[in-house]
């Protein structure tokens, strides 16, 4: 340990969880348009907050079953599309790779969190003060902190961090999230959340954004578009018709719900459509922000089919679509057609003064390739 204080961090090998995520990390800057020296600088960040698990051997299981990702890799990486600029790369992943159970996870995920804000400059006030709401002695899963890096240029990247609103017991998460929400500052921002069926995840921007957001994400499970379109409760939001249209592209308008083993043969249920309100000011008691994230892999029969969606998205919002297959590429070689999973969701965030943003998440795949479904042998089930 004390080794990774004297000197930069060593580098993981190839045939390790680390060292494959930095190499697809470096290839995506190169997609992003960042210079080799920040990809340098990201590469070496992503698995030195990783930790010991960079170093394990990938033919070795995920030392964790998180649910990050759905072949439990503790990194996933995103691509952010806004007109007139090169997409914004992210990596979100698990401090410490998740090793050793909730709670000793979310320690580790703590120290990791506060070492970077040390090196970087930046305050965690935000999240000590709410420390005891999301580290209890005991914390239950799924999740106990994730982290997330944007990486633009100049090797400083903007953070953001994600704890878990049920921490404290799932039946205690909305007086969690509230209590939290208030602690912020934000005293009605509960009461301005639309009904959802649980509280997913609650997230803070660290360090130097312009306009730090406090988000709140539900989960909604068998949506259909129109009710999708009546989620935001932002001033200014998205109108019906343009978050009908994302959801039909995305989905490929097949939001009815499948029950496992309906159509295509046996597969997961769907996961659930979720929605994010993000709120950057404590005046008006309302969201500035709303994200709809769709699990575009449960609702393609392969890669390629996401691929499209995405691509016909990214069209639709006047964004060149480039890119992203450059990314696919750059972090699988294996065909479109083989799998299914390697673009995990596909989201429209409006922000208040902001211009929409799609965004398309890249799983990293280190342990595992969904099947395609179509091709499944009867009764075989998807990648657990
Ligand atoms: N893997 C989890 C899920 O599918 C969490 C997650 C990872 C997630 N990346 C995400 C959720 C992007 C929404 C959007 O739910």
């Amino acid at each position: 340990m004390s080794a990774h204080r004297s000197g930069p961090p060593r580098t993981p090998g190839a045939g390790t969880l680390g060292g494959l995520a930095a190499h697809q990390l470096l290839r995506l800057c190169e997609v992003a348009g960042l210079d080799d020296a920040d990809a340098e600088v990201y590469a070496r960040t992503l698995t030195g907050m990783l930790g010991t698990v960079a170093e394990r051997p990938l033919d070795l299981p995920p030392a964790t079953p998180t649910f990050l990702s759905d072949d439990h890799t503790p990194v996933e990486f995103s691509l952010a599309f806004v007109p007139g600029a090169e997409p914004s790369l992210r990596v979100l992943l698990e401090p410490g790779g998740g090793a050793g159970g909730p709670a000793r996870s979310g320690r580790a995920g703590l120290r990791i969190v506060r070492e970077a804000a040390r090196r970087w400059g930046f305050t965690t006030d935000r999240l000590d003060e709410l420390e005891d709401l999301f580290f209890p002695p005991a914390p239950e899963g799924p999740l106990a902190l994730w982290c997330a890096l944007e990486l633009r240029p100049g090797g400083v990247p903007k953070v953001k961090v994600y704890v878990n609103p049920a921490a404290s017991g799932q039946e205690r998460a909305a007086a969690t999230v509230r209590e939290a929400l208030r602690r912020l500052g934000h005293h009605q921002a509960f009461d301005a959340l639309p009904p959802g069926d649980r509280l997913l995840f609650f997230a803070l921007d660290l360090g130097d954004w312009e306009d730090p957001r406090v988000k709140v994400y539900l989960a909604h499970h068998d949506l259909p578009a129109t009710r999708a379109a009546a989620l935001t409760r932002m001033r200014g939001g998205p109108s019906p018709a343009e978050t009908e249209a994302f959801f039909r592209i995305a989905t490929g308008d097949d939001a009815a719900p499948a029950a496992p083993g309906d159509r295509d043969g046996p597969r997961p249920a769907r996961r659930p459509v979720q929605s994010c309100h993000a709120f950057t000011e404590t005046a008006t008691g309302l969201p500035s922000g709303f994200t709809l994230y769709v699990p575009v892999r449960d609702h393609a029969p392969h890669d390629g089919e996401a691929l499209a969606r995405a691509t016909a998205l990214l069209t639709h919002h006047g964004l060149d679509p480039a890119p992203l297959a450059r990314a696919l590429a750059a972090v699988t070689s294996r065909r479109l057609e083989d799998g299914v999973g390697l673009i995990a969701y596909l989201a429209l965030t409006h922000q208040q003064g902001r211009p929409p943003r799609v965004t398309t998440y890249i799983s990293s795949e280190a342990y595992a390739v969904r099947p395609p479904v179509g091709l499944l042998p009867a009764g075989a089930a998807g990648v657990r």
